[in-house]
């Protein structure tokens, strides 16, 4: 269980979800993880998890829409563990109460939109990439969504920043490969994380079960897998891609699940 040895890696929103489980499946694999998260105590939760597992993790708060707040994660990664080869800029999402349909969407909520999806994005991938240019390479793994790929009746804002972060990942990969720097992007579909959970009634969580091709939701350690993949040398061929991994929500016909009904015995 050595995919990452020798690798630091810097999540961002490691203290829940998604970034948890990546960056605990991460430190399995025996890269040093800085667990980056504005809830100082959800950070050092998840570096205490991944210590307990005999990994290395050093927790950094951190808010991803401030550019001095970013400068000083990444230096005070390079200062603990000496290099950056992976970054996971996973901070992102809106609020679904206000990020309504286009007349309605809150505009406020827009802007905060942008700077929680989209400049963070850029910044912290800005950042990164002279220390991975100083180490012959790396890895950056933007957490876009599905939302980036199809429309939707609310969360407008959410769609258009994630497809922006779509964006910056082919032109990150597109700018900096000739140096061996990667950029991959992940749509995760529906994951159970607290954000979903606390923020979709349960109505809406069975619906989306119900288009899925597979017979459940997400877990975070299924996104967390494929980001471990993007983090190794084992994607060392894959840059400028987002990879869907959504339980074959958005592949599946929208009559497929009437039609599963309609089989004959
Ligand atoms: N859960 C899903 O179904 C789903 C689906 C598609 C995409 N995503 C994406 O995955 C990412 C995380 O989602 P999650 O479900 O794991 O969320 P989560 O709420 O479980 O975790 C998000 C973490 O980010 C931290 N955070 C929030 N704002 C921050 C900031 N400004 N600076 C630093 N840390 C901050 C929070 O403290 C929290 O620990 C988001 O980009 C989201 O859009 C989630």
């Amino acid at each position: 269980m050595e995919r990452l040895k020798g690798k630091v890696a810097v999540i961002t929103g490691a203290g829940s979800g998604i970034g948890r489980a990546a960056a605990e499946l991460m430190g399995a694999e025996g890269a040093r993880i800085v667990v980056a998260d504005y809830d100082t105590a959800a950070a050092e939760e998840s570096a205490a998890l991944i210590e307990e597992s005999g990994g290395r993790a050093l927790p950094v708060t951190v808010d991803v829409t401030d550019e001095g707040s970013i400068a000083d994660m990444v230096n005070a990664t390079v200062r603990e563990f000496g290099a950056l080869n992976v970054l996971c800029n996973h901070v992102g999402g809106t609020n679904p109460r206000t990020d309504l349909d286009l007349l309605r969407l809150d505009m406020d909520e827009f802007h905060r939109a942008v700077a929680r999806n989209v400049t963070s994005t850029l910044l912290g991938t800005r950042h990164a990439i002279p220390h991975m240019l100083r180490a012959g390479g790396g890895s950056i793994i933007n957490t876009a969504s599905v939302a980036a790929l199809v429309g939707d009746v609310l969360q407008t804002s959410y769609g258009a920043v994630k497809a922006a972060v779509v964006s910056i990942t082919k032109s990150v990969a597109v700018q900096y490969g000739p140096q061996n720097v990667r950029c991959n992007a992940v749509a995760p579909g529906a994951v159970l994380t607290p954000a979903l959970e606390n923020n979709l009634p349960r109505g809406v969580i069975e619906d989306l079960k119900k288009g899925n091709a597979l017979p459940r939701l997400g877990s975070p350690e299924d996104i967390g897998h494929t980001m471990v993949f993007l983090a190794s040398d084992e994607s060392r061929y894959l840059t400028g891609q987002l990879l869907v991994v959504d339980g074959g929500m958005t592949m599946q016909s929208s009559a497929a699940p009437g039609r599963r009904a309609q089989l004959p015995g």
